[in-house]
């Protein structure tokens, strides 16, 4: 999978991208993130890729002409028009079904704003997926582009090892991951549930799966509407 972030801050996204999972991944192959600098493409006297919004408004909007010629780079090394993700608070708000959406591409390019936007012509021209990762405001997507990688990262063959695969982890199946407990077992006199020490193998699956439940039921009420429960399990819930 190869990532390519159009951003004016690109030691933000080589930075940090290079460590722990991500960073072995691409050491090995699975993966590239290639950041392009929008400012490269600004060839006036400055470098300038900013300019004042028609119509007047507070703040600045980055123009499209630099915009455009960044990804016509990327398009041009690849051979042919990628998905193009512009990060806004606007677009549909990010989620896991999405990441899977999105690792079936070969190549993905994420846009980067700043300031108060981008001149909407260009988005127009280019752009194929508006995402947002939540509803709250942020400086630049810079992060938001990191956020999404991340978590399609995961999904790309080769990148987790069979350990960290994410079968049994929180939303693979639209429930919150049970708690887990390591050595030793007893901590700040806190003991690890007996079950787990049990070595019965179906008593530990079935008490992680009712803890799993439980937890969704406490704190993402909204995530059970998906979930596959039996109807003694929804019983059990509603007691
Ligand atoms: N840019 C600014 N805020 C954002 C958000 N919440 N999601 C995606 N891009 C953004």
């Amino acid at each position: 999978m190869n990532f390519h972030v159009l951003t004016l801050f690109p030691d933000m996204i080589r930075d940090g991208m290079n460590t722990s999972i991500i960073g072995r991944a691409m050491a090995g192959g699975f993966l590239d993130i290639e950041a392009v600098n929008i400012r490269d493409y600004a060839f006036n006297k400055h470098q300038k890729v900013d300019d004042y919004p028609y119509g007047g408004g507070a703040g600045m909007l980055m123009q499209a002409e630099p915009v455009y010629l960044a990804y016509e780079s990327v398009e041009k090394k690849i051979g042919y028009q990628p998905r193009v993700i512009y990060l806004t608070p606007q677009g549909k708000v990010f989620n896991q079904e999405m990441a899977k959406d999105f690792a079936e591409e070969k190549d993905l390019v994420f846009l980067c704003g700043h300031y108060e936007g981008i001149d909407e012509r260009v988005l127009e021209e280019i752009v194929t997926d508006y995402v947002s990762i939540g509803d709250y405001v942020l400086t630049g997507g810079e992060l938001p582009a990191m956020v999404m990688m991340d978590s399609i990262s995961r999904m790309v063959p080769g990148v987790l090892t069979n350990q960290e695969s994410g079968e049994t982890e929180s939303f693979s199946g639209s429930l919150l991951e049970y708690p887990q407990y390591s050595r030793p077992e007893i901590w700040h006199e806190k003991k690890v549930p007996p079950v787990l020490l049990s070595g019965h193998h179906a008593n530990v699956e079935a008490w992680r799966r009712e803890q799993s439940i439980y937890r969704t039921a406490r704190w993402r009420p909204d995530l059970l509407k998906k979930a596959d429960l039996s109807n003694k399990e929804w019983n059990q819930i509603r007691q």
